[in-house]
C-alpha cells in the first residue's frame, strides 16, 4: 500500500493558521476529493475539528488522537491511537493507497512513513501562518509531476499541482 501525503502549502510551507485553511481554492478541493475518493484518508484530531467535526462522505476517516475518550459523533469515523496504528487500519481496507491529509503535526510525524506527497503549491506568502509542513529535501526527493495554474476570479493566487517520490 502506498502512503501518501496530501497537503496545500505557501511558498514557505505555510498550511494553516487558527485550526483553518489560509485560503479557498475550489479547484484544490476539488483535487482533493478526486484524487482521495473512496480511499482512506488519516488526518489529526484537530484537521478534523476544522472541518467542523463531520467526515469527509466517500472516503473512510480516521481521526488519530492520544485521547482514548474520543468519541466522534458518527460511527463511520475510526480512531486511532498512532499513526502507526492508521496505517494499519488503512491497509486492512485492501486499498492501494492511503491518504494522510494533515494537519501539521500528523504531516511532520509521518513524512518518514511516505512514499509520495501530492502538493499544491499556493504562489503566495502567508506571514499570518501558524501552522507549517515540513520541508521536502531535495536529496530525498524527486519531483515526478507538476501542472501549474495562474490566478483566476475564483482562485485569488496562481497554483501549482506537484507530485513528489522518493
Ligand atoms: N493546507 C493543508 O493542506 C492542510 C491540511 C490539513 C490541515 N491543515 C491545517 O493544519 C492545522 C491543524 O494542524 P495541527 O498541527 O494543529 O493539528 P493536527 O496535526 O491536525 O492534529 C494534532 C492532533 O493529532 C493528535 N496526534 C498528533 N500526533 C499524534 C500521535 N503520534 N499519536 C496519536 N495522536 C496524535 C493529537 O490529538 P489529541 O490532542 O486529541 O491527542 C494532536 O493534538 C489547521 O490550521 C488546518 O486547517 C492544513
Amino acid at each position: 500500500m502506498i502512503v501518501s501525503h496530501i497537503v496545500a502549502a505557501g511558498e514557505h510551507n505555510e498550511i494553516g493558521k487558527q485550526n483553518q485553511l489560509l485560503w479557498r481554492l475550489p479547484n484544490d478541493l476539488k483535487f482533493f476529493k478526486n484524487t482521495t475518493w473512496g480511499m482512506p484518508v488519516i488526518m489529526g484530531r484537530k484537521t478534523y475539528e476544522s472541518i467542523a467535526g463531520e467526515p469527509l462522505p466517500g472516503r473512510i476517516n480516521i481521526v488519530v488522537t492520544q485521547n482514548t475518550g474520543f468519541h466522534p459523533n458518527n460511527e463511520k469515523v475510526r480512531v486511532a491511537t498512532s499513526i502507526e496504528q492508521a496505517i494499519v487500519m488503512a491497509g486492512e481496507t485492501d486499498c492501494k493507497e492511503v491518504f494522510i491529509a494533515g494537519g501539521g503535526e500528523i504531516y511532520k510525524q509521518s513524512l518518514p512513513l511516505t512514499h509520495r506527497i501530492y502538493l499544491t503549491r499556493v504562489v503566495h506568502s502567508f506571514p499570518e501562518a501558524e501552522i507549517f509542513y515540513p520541508e521536502i529535501r531535495d536529496t530525498e526527493w524527486k519531483r515526478i509531476h507538476h501542472l501549474d495554474f495562474p490566478a483566476d476570479e475564483k482562485h485569488a493566487w496562481a497554483y501549482r499541482f506537484e507530485t513528489w517520490e522518493r
